[in-house]
């Protein structure tokens, strides 16, 4: 007798069943296997945003929406936020372990060491116009990677994978920032290896030939504590589109590349965007109560960005993070910035409407990042770049666990049909 749970599902219409194992990991709901449903049944199952599907098993990261739980390889994000280093977690995020401090200073090395872009990839720029979205800068851009270097990676060899990640995460700050100095006409400034990874970035992001930059240690903890803090999250749309297209051995390059562009929507990493310009729409405080009212209006479109979440229903616990930072950094930099009075606000005025509390609407990561971009003087249409960098780290942590899973097959979900029933070809002058 076979100790795997199943369920069975009776399909009475048609006197069929099928008898489904039902897998567990090591935390979360349980899963009915359907691999044999359609074999068994002649059925599909039809999830079409997936609320109810997990497309994969994975060892990185665990969610629990309900209490506003998220480990991060088993480490709460809580204690990495307050303990770890992005560069710390990127290592945690792909080896699964916590580095010891050789693994580390080795781990360190190999990024410092692959900050620079080819020299050529700077004339892609120029075919932008000073005013492109830096999010279609990044996106082309980590795309045009492919083509330094499609030819010397093999997805099926280790190492391979690992140095596409190393370059990856090394790169992305050096690029983001090149997409921010085109747009304002600045000249881009090569990575400074004796900087740590933030502080590189800063520097690149705001050093000008005129006079040397005083970096901020303030804002380097900052930025750091926002990556750590969107580093990874399980298969958001973004991971599964990188997941998806790693599927059918596409090179890591151009995985990314679709994960940076699935990133963009608003409904995703672009809503940091869209808070921002949210909030300056507005504008005070007094006017928070006919936003709500705006929000809840199914005739009206506009939505409260940087609030709702498929997985939390509860507080995201890294807006929870990022909410209390953002007074202590504002508070260290000496900005008083009048829209944390309005986001504030505009939290207190949703979570005692019904129709948010009946929803379970709470702030998600994306409600007061931008407040923190802002302060750091990254503009707006930076912050969902700030994201992508972030997040390189979990993307490529999932294409390689993929690459890594034995028998993992090419993504191709099937469909329920609602076209035209089988038709015959009518001549033009019959129609
Ligand atoms: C990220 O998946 C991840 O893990 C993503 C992410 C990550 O780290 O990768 O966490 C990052 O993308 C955070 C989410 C950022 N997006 C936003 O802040 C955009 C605003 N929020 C939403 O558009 C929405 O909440 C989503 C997209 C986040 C979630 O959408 P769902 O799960 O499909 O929920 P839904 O649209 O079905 O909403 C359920 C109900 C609806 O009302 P009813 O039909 O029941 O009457 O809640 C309402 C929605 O209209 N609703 C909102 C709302 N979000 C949902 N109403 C007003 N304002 C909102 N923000």
């Amino acid at each position: 007798m076979s100790d795997t749970k199943t369920v069975k599902l009776v399909d009475e219409s048609n006197n069929r069943s099928s008898e489904l194992p039902l897998l567990s990991g090591t935390l979360g709901p349980a899963c009915v296997d359907i691999g044999n449903l359609y074999k068994d049944t002649g059925h599909f199952t039809y999830d079409p945003g997936y609320g109810s599907t997990a497309s994969t098993k994975s060892a990185i990261t665990y969610i629990d929406g309900d209490q506003g739980v998220l480990l991060y390889r088993g480490y709460p994000i809580e204690q990495l936020a307050e303990k770890s280093s992005f560069l710390e977690t990127a290592y945690l995020l792909l080896n699964g372990e916590l580095p010891s401090k050789g693994e580390f200073a080795k781990f360190e090395d190999d990024i410092t060491h692959h900050t620079m872009m080819h020299e050529s990839l700077k004339d892609f720029f120029k075919g932008f116009h000073h005013d492109a979205h830096p999010m279609a800068m990044l996106a082309a851009s980590v795309a045009s990677l492919s083509a330094f270097y499609h030819d010397d990676i093999d997805v099926d060899n280790a190492d391979d994978r690992k140095l596409a990640a190393i370059r990856l995460i090394a790169k992305m700050p050096t690029i983001a920032a090149a997409c921010f100095r085109y747009s304002i006409g600045w000249p881009f400034r090569y990575p400074r290896n004796n900087l740590e990874y933030v502080d590189r970035f800063l520097h690149m992001m705001f050093e000008v030939p005129s006079e040397p930059l005083t970096l901020s240690p303030v804002a380097a903890k900052a930025l750091d504590l926002l990556f750590i803090l969107h580093a990874d999250h399980e298969q958001n749309a973004s991971t599964s589109t990188v997941r998806l297209v790693g599927s059918t051995g596409a090179n890591p390059y151009a995985s990314i590349a679709a994960g940076i562009t699935a990133l963009w929507g608003p409904a995703h990493g672009g809503a940091n965007e869209a808070v921002l310009k949210m909030l300056e729409e507005i504008g005070t405080a007094d006017k928070v109560e006919s936003a709500v009212k705006r929000a809840k209006d199914k005739n009206d479109n506009f939505r409260l960005m940087g609030f709702g979440h498929r997985v939390y229903k509860n507080f995201d616990p890294r807006a929870k993070i990022i909410r209390e930072m953002t007074h202590k950094v504002l508070g260290e930099l000496g900005v008083n910035d009048p829209l944390l009075e309005v986001a504030l606000k505009l939290e207190e005025a949703a979570l005692k409407d019904d129709y948010f509390v009946e929803r379970k609407l709470y702030p998600n990561v994306d409600f007061y990042s931008g407040i923190i971009y802002k302060a750091l003087n990254i503009p707006t249409e930076m912050f969902t770049v700030m994201f992508a960098i972030a997040r390189t780290a979990g993307w490529i942590a999932h294409w390689i666990e993929q690459h890594e899973t034995p028998g993992a097959r090419i993504g191709r979900p099937r469909q329920i049909y609602t076209g035209a029933d089988v038709r015959n070809y009518v001549a033009a002058d019959k129609r």
